[in-house]
């Protein structure tokens, strides 16, 4: 999708459709006013009979008016002025793309951002905007190939702003690839998206961008270095496990890297703790950690970010066979910590623990994992938010900063040491599981006793990934909040707030 910048005034700007915003209580924006005067006052006149819906979300396409080069005027309404925030300005951005992705439209230009509200800055503003329609554009096709019927997507918009805001447009694009690329990878069903497709991924992204470097374990390599939790989840499948390592070199030599430790489960049926068939439909999606760990890669690459990443993804299949590891099973990490395990359903820890020890030979800065690991978390957050824990209360903070700052957001949960004790085994030094109560806390304490020492993070996304109910499918996040993290470790001032 090409994205573009210019100042030609709305209503003379050569395009198939201008997409402005309203408020109910608000000014006209500049260009919405623009539009306005050219045609006579028919915005005016059609806020004032309600013909346009200021309601948040609501979309009005009006056509051939009088004074106006475009075709076609696509109206947004942003809601109440006084309710207006950031949350809700992304939500009526992505709804507009959504109308435009199913509009037989490939171009347009849009002045969504000029919409005032709040401390909400115009390039911040510029770029969430662009970052919407970006998203809202995306189409899986890899087994559903687009009919000729099928509305076809966006190819190129432009927004209205000077040059001196490519910088808003720039990251967008960069952000957006990286969802992109998160979407299609989690929306890949596990029959195509094993380990070896998602190591098969990680070359494609090396050999296209001679920043990144690779490195790819085979199971052998792991059992040489004692990966027994991450190989014990791995046993029961014929699809062999691979630990995947991309190294980003943006910062320079001697700059410590952030580690990115992703989830790849391609699929997940429970092991011989085997799910029910209801909750075992989604299971697909359990690698969009290691989807949003390569897809925030991707766009630091993309923006060429001045730091130095590590993204490792433990990738694996967890299934039921006669090789499976069992309930009961006592395995030794590659921590020597040993492991009882009462769940094999608890799989997620098993591999990231394997994969995080691994990751104190890259002496990171700070070591974010990113998982979908618990439906507890999914109980407790719900949809809007991903859970965040941290040993760290400045890295917490940072992280939480930024997926505000780009709506991708998350919310602390506690990572006390009074829960730890709900992992005691007599027959270990822990068990996998941690009882009813405080699921996704007791698997984040469980990560964390292979973090000591560390500065470091867990992102539990079960919720936030994917669209459970709506058919939709991935979301791509968190790569949005990943990517806006690194750039304040790269020290690039982002679009002003
Ligand atoms: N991948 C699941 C977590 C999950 C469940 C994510 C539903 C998204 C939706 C994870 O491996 C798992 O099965 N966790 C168990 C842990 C339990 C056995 C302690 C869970 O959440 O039920
Ligand atoms: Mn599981
Ligand atoms: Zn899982």
């Amino acid at each position: 999708m090409n994205l573009s910048l210019t100042e030609v005034s709305a209503p003379h700007v050569e395009t198939p459709c201008v997409v402005i915003g309203v408020t109910e209580g608000g000014a006209l924006s500049a260009s919405a006013a623009a539009i306005d005067k050219a045609s006579g006052g028919t915005i005016q006149r059609m806020l004032g009979s309600r013909d346009i819906a200021t309601a948040i979300g609501k979309m009005t396409f009006l056509h051939k008016l009088e004074g106006v080069t475009a075709e076609r005027v696509l109206v947004v309404g942003f809601g109440k002025l006084k309710k207006l925030s950031r949350s809700r300005f992304d939500r009526a951005c992505l709804a507009a793309g959504k109308a435009l992705r199913n509009h037989p439209l490939t171009a347009c230009h849009i002045c969504l951002h000029e919409v005032e509200f709040g401390d909400a800055g115009f390039a911040w503003k510029l770029r969430q905007a662009a970052l919407a329609i970006h998203r809202a554009n995306y189409r899986y096709t890899a087994t559903k190939p687009l009919k000729d019927d099928s509305p076809v997507p966006l190819e190129s918009v432009s927004f209205q702003a000077g040059a001196e805001h490519q910088a808003a447009i720039d990251q967008a694009h960069a952000i957006g690839l990286g969802f992109q690329k998160a979407r299609q990878l989690g929306d890949l069903p596990a029959n195509i998206c094993n380990p070896a497709y998602l190591a098969q991924e990680a070359l494609a992204i090396a050999r296209e961008h001679a920043s990144v470097e690779l490195e790819i374990l085979e199971e052998a390599q792991m059992a040489e270095l004692g990966m027994d939790a991450l190989l014990g989840v791995s046993r029961g499948s014929v699809n062999p496990a691979r630990l995947i390592i991309m190294k980003y070199s943006g910062g320079g030599a001697g700059r410590q890297p952030v580690v990115l430790v992703g989830k790849g489960i391609t699929f997940d049926s429970g092991g011989l703790s085997l799910k029910s068939p209801e909750n075992m439909t989604q299971m697909k999606y359990d690698m969009c950690g290691a989807a949003g760990v390569m897809g925030a890669l991707l766009s630091c690459v993309l923006l060429g970010l001045p730091v130095n990443v590590v993204c490792v993804i433990a990738a694996a299949e967890n299934m039921p066979d006669g090789n499976s590891y069992r309930p009961g099973d006592v395995i030794t990490s590659m921590s020597g910590k040993t492991i009882e395990v009462l769940n094999t359903d608890a799989e997620g820890r098993l591999v990231l623990c394997d994969a995080l020890t691994y990751c104190e030979r890259f002496k990171p800065l700070v070591m974010i994992d990113v998982a979908t690991l618990t439906g507890a978390c999914v109980i407790a957050l719900g949809h809007h938010a991903s859970g965040v824990f941290s040993n760290d209360d400045e890295l917490a903070n940072e992280l939480l900063a930024a997926g505000d700052d780009v709506v991708d957001r998350a919310w602390r949960l506690p990572l006390w040491d009074d829960y730890q004790s709900q992992l005691d085994s007599p027959f270990a030094d822990m068990q996998n599981v941690g009882g009813m109560s405080a699921g996704a806390v007791t698997a984040a304490c469980f990560l964390s006793r292979f973090t000591e020492g560390q500065r470091w993070a867990h992102l539990d996304i079960a919720g936030s990934a994917w669209k459970w109910n709506e058919k939709e499918g991935a979301t791509g996040r968190p790569v949005g909040l990943l990517t806006r993290y690194l750039m304040t470790v790269a020290g690039i001032d982002p679009v002003a707030a």
